[in-house]
């Protein structure tokens, strides 16, 4: 690949993707490789090698990669002799990921393409591919010696599912282990590689405004909502499997959680950052009765008519998987003692949206009770699809009356002129690329979450009551609004 100006200091490497002909290679890995090379933040010996099943050539993949890129690069393609160069550095290779005698020939063109391009060993391997793939690849790459890490440094992406409770998560990373040590692994929660997420602990610490009153004195309860539009969308039998704790609750909200509730980190190392999310997931409860799950029906969404989920292709009809979680945790620790967390997340909601609401305490109304409604402070970190903070604060009415209005301050990441954000995992390839692993879940984050997890499914096996239908288009099941409103609270919408 054509040589980048700035990240001469990237150490050189091949980039191999497993399950290349996949759709998250094709709508993600793509366009963010080449974002990456267009924004330079890739070394300048570097070249990919997509490992898929079906008969394809190099010729072929390389116009698959730019048709990707044409499709869903926030950047364009502009068919320069250095992007034909970028393409160029693609190469295709056929394996079923159970022939273990072609990992051999696999092992001979990454040795032919470390002496072609330099690249001294240093290997990513992105496991894009089902969950159960995982460790049967990882024991081939081993034993084909694709992985000695003398000299050089060989990393593993895996995307979740990582396992559908504790002890296959454990199994799971037992058997990945024996392959590649805990700082080699990178296990992607996409989430944290958003824009918005990394703020996070910015806004937190390093503002005076916010950091003194993060805490159980000044905030009443915190909100998060991961809201989408879509249902299953023909993926029927994975959602079988998972549901929506363990689809959305068990990583990316837990994981934003842990940002929001954590301790300053003594450093901003990854391992220290981690450590406080650690912890912040040990004290993690929540009681039966205050986790509703939904499932939805027929209904009308964006105007369309849809069906129910028990309807989806290859769903059982008698199906009790959750497509809508709402549930409010306890951070039992000093800090947040108190403050109740609600999570809700859930498919065929009416708008696409993910959002934290930081929603503190009133203030006694003594003063101004006589002008006006005195509503809390509210502060929104908005996620996706718009990117940014809202400050909800109460002022004068302008005018003769000493009467209050709310007003606001609101901070649109996404709207500013020459700001395009880097998809998230343009930010998450940079950082394995680069070795650094603090957007990536610990193995004892996974584990924290699991536990948290499985408590609340363990629950729901002896709990006859069956999962609540919704109508799609609605915000789930009234039972998620009756668990927020009997401590005399409301969602945020
Ligand atoms: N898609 C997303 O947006 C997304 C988002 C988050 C996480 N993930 C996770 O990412 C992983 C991949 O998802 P995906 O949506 O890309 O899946 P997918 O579209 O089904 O792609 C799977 C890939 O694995 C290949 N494959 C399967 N069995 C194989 C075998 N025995 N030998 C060789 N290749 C084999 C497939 O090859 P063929 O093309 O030949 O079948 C295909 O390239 C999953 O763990 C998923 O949960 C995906």
């Amino acid at each position: 690949m054509v040589k980048s100006q700035i990240e001469t200091t990237l150490d050189p490497c091949i980039f191999v993707i497993f399950g290349a002909t996949g759709d998250l290679t094709e709508r993600k890995l793509y366009p963010a490789l080449y974002n990456l090379y267009k924004d330079n933040h890739l070394p300048p010996q570097f070249a990919v090698v997509a490992v898929g099943r079906r008969e394809k050539t190099t010729t072929d993949i390389q116009d698959d990669v730019v048709e990707s890129i044409r499709k869903l690069s926030r950047q364009n393609y502009q068919q320069t002799s250095e992007d034909s160069q970028f393409i160029q550095g693609f190469h295709y290779f056929q394996l079923d990921f159970y022939d273990s005698d072609n990992y051999l020939n696999l092992e001979r063109l990454l040795t032919e393409l470390d002496e072609r391009y330099q690249t001294h060993g240093n290997r990513v391997f992105f496991l894009a591919v089902a969950p159960e793939h995982f460790a049967p690849i990882a024991e081939e790459i081993s034993n084909h010696g694709m992985a000695p890490n003398q000299d050089s440094w060989q990393r593993v992406v895996i995307e979740k599912p990582f396992g559908r409770d504790l002890v296959s998560a454990m199994e799971l990373n037992t058997n990945i282990s024996r392959t590649f040590a805990e700082h080699n692994i990178y296990r992607i929660d996409h989430y944290l590689g958003k824009e918005m997420v990394q703020n996070l602990m910015v806004l937190r610490f390093a503002n005076t405004l916010f950091e003194p009153l993060w805490n159980n004195k000044y905030i009443d309860h915190v909100q998060v909502t991961f809201a989408e539009t879509v249902g299953v969308e023909g993926r029927g039998p994975y959602y079988e499997q998972a549901g929506a704790l363990r689809d959305m609750v068990q990583n990316h909200m837990l994981q934003l959680l842990a940002l929001i509730a954590m301790e300053p980190p003594v450093d901003l190392d990854t391992e220290s950052i981690r450590d406080e999310k650690v912890k912040v997931l040990r004290s993690l409860q929540v009681s039966g009765e205050d986790v509703i799950r939904g499932q939805y029906g027929p209904g009308v969404v964006d105007d369309k008519q849809v069906i129910a989920y028990i309807q989806e292709e290859r769903v059982p009809e008698d199906s009790q998987v959750e497509t809508f979680v709402a549930l409010k945790a306890r951070v039992e620790n000093f800090r947040w003692t108190g403050v109740p967390f609600y999570l809700r997340t859930g498919k065929h909601l009416p708008k696409k949206y993910s959002e934290i609401i930081i929603n503190f305490k009133k203030l006694p109304g003594v003063l101004f009770f006589k002008r006006g409604k005195l509503d809390p402070n509210l502060l929104i970190i908005r996620v996706q699809p718009d990117e940014g903070i809202y400050l909800k604060f109460n002022a004068k009415r302008p005018g003769t009356e000493q009467s209050i209005i709310p007003v606001s301050m609101d901070f649109c990441q996404n709207c500013l002129e020459g700001i395009n954000s880097p998809e998230a995992y343009e930010r998450l390839i940079f950082d394995v690329v680069r070795g650094e692993s603090t957007l990536f879940t610990r193995w004892d984050e996974v584990e924290h979450s699991w536990r948290f997890v499985d408590k609340i499914a363990e629950g729901w096996q002896d709990d006859p009551k069956m999962v609540v239908p919704y109508p799609a288009g609605s915000w789930g099941p009234s039972q998620a609004d009756f668990l927020i409103r009997t401590d005399g609270r409301e969602w945020f919408m």
